[in-house]
């Protein structure tokens, strides 16, 4: 086989400058990715996903000063949140300059943004020098890779080489804010807090609607496993584990010390929700792989640390 799945930044760059598709690592979870002022390369994105072309892709750009090429009217407010989480998981939603091709923004006026927080994603950028449109390497409704070998998975042949940077350390896909309208609004949660985004800001976000059409990361199925799967609570958890349950998986994070039945597939994962987050989409993969009855997730707790894995456990067990 050819070597497909290493860390050439170089030859990574070569395949987006010629219109290719390659997969690379962020610290939230793998991207597809091609460059944002491709449109056949664009093209490319949707068909290897299959994803409906209405929804709008995320430009990742290396730099604050490449925000100007792809958006206009940035708010000091916008400003602000970029320079304190940038690099980082925070996409900002601004209004698109009229150069960006509807392609990128699925015909919207605005266009998602975010600089990326992983060192061979930011080589990339910089070699490259263009903004890169990258969605989550998976296809449509699946869960997104956390790791090289996840992204071969998922696409196959479909994508030209992917960049192997090691397990992504956030886990799940960025927190979406909303600058273009007013107050700004929280469209996908994630491990970047509302309350951490409102202390910066110093002001109150305007509270979600449900199921914004555009955003498919807010469809209701979303984020899923092929497997059956459901939530339990620690309570009725304790009492289920009693029996033993050979076609049933399990992902728990509290201690449940009283489990004294052997459970051939029980995973636990960390309390702490930036270390549950890590592993979450992971396990979630392993653990569908082996053809099981159902996976059951214990419950967490609801709190706004948790905030970004309750919305992706909700959308994998709709
Ligand atoms: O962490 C992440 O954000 C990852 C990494 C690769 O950067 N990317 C990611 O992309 O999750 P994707 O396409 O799987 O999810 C992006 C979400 C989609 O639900 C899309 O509809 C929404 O962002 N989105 C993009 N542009 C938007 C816009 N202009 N207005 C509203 N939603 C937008
Ligand atoms: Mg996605």
């Amino acid at each position: 086989m050819i070597n497909t799945h290493s860390n050439d930044i170089s030859r990574a760059v070569g395949i987006l400058r010629a219109g290719g598709l390659v997969a690379i690592p962020t610290e939230t979870v793998y991207g597809l990715a091609a460059d944002a002022s491709h449109p056949e390369a664009i093209q490319k994105i949707f068909h290897a996903k299959q994803r409906p072309m209405t929804h709008p892709l995320i430009v990742h750009i290396g730099d604050i000063s490449q925000l100007s090429d792809w958006a206009i009217n940035i708010s000091s407010e916008a400003l602000l949140l970029a320079r304190s989480f940038w690099p980082g998981p925070l996409t900002l939603i601004l209004k698109k300059a009229p150069q960006v091709h509807s392609l990128v923004t699925g015909g919207q006026e605005t266009i998602g943004l975010r600089i990326p927080n992983h060192p061979l994603a930011l080589a990339v950028l910089k070699q490259l020098g263009q903004g890169i449109a990258a969605p989550s390497a998976n296809r449509f409704g699946r869960i997104s890779p956390t790791t090289a070998e996840a992204v071969r998975e998922e696409l196959g042949e479909a994508v030209d080489y992917v960049l192997d940077g090691g397990q992504c350390d956030v886990g799940v896909e960025s927190t979406i804010v909303d600058m273009s309208s007013h107050p700004p609004m929280i469209l996908r949660p994630g491990m970047i807090t509302t309350t951490q985004i409102e202390q910066v800001l110093q002001m109150t976000l305007a509270s979600q609607k449900k199921n914004t059409p555009r955003v498919s990361g807010s469809m209701e199925s979303h984020y899923a496993p092929t497997t059956n799967t459901e939530l339990m609570s620690t309570n009725d958890l304790k009492i289920f584990l009693n029996t033993p349950h050979e076609d049933i998986a399990f992902i728990i994070w509290s201690d449940l010390n009283n489990i004294n039945v052997n459970q051939k597939n029980l995973k636990s994962i960390s309390k702490n929700p930036r270390l549950y987050a890590h592993d979450l989409y992971q396990t979630m993969r392993e653990l569908d792989k082996k053809n099981l009855k159902k996976i059951i997730i214990e419950k967490v707790p609801e709190t706004s640390e948790w905030a970004a894995i309750i919305d992706r456990l909700q959308r994998a067990t709709k």
